[in-house]
């Protein structure tokens, strides 16, 4: 089994729609092992995308995921950070498949609902950027 970690984002939060996600997640097959609601600070959000620093989106990326409260979380399973990418859908809704959250929730490219990690140096770097292990309970 590998462990992924995902942010529920606050357009997310906003819609109440935490619950209808985590739906969606579990009837993939991935288990949330570990999840707290919190509201990233500036110094947390630019940490966290660090990668795309020199984006031009990155500005506006800081101000909407700090704009509200996310959920973050650690999930489990069997391939879980492909298969947590694939139940995401890609990046822009526009383009997401059928039944993925994006598709079925995301409002634009920008407020797009759900982060996963891309690969598991990522996974490693981004759960413990957030948890300890203590609360990560499989
Ligand atoms: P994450 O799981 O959030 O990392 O998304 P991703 O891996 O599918 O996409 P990527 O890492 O390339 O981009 C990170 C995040 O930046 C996206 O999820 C979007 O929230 C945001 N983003 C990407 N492209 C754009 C853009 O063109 N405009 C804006 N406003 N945000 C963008
Ligand atoms: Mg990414």
């Amino acid at each position: 089994v590998q462990r992924t970690f995902s942010i529920l984002k606050p357009d997310a939060t906003r819609r109440n729609l935490t619950g209808a996600v985590n739906a969606v997640i579990e009837k993939a097959g991935l288990r949330i092992v570990a999840q707290k609601r919190i509201h990233l600070t500036k110094a947390q959000a630019e940490t966290f995308y660090a990668v795309h620093s020199a984006r031009p989106f990155f500005g506006e990326l800081v101000e909407f995921m700090t704009s509200g409260p996310v959920v973050v979380q650690v999930l489990e399973g069997e391939d879980a950070i492909a298969k947590y990418r694939d139940v995401m859908g890609a990046t822009n809704p526009a383009n997401a498949a059928e039944g993925t959250i994006r598709k079925l929730f995301a409002e634009s490219v920008g407020e797009n609902t759900a982060h996963g990690s891309d690969a598991p140096e990522a996974a490693a770097v981004e759960i413990a950027q957030f948890f300890s292990g203590n609360e990560i309970v499989g």
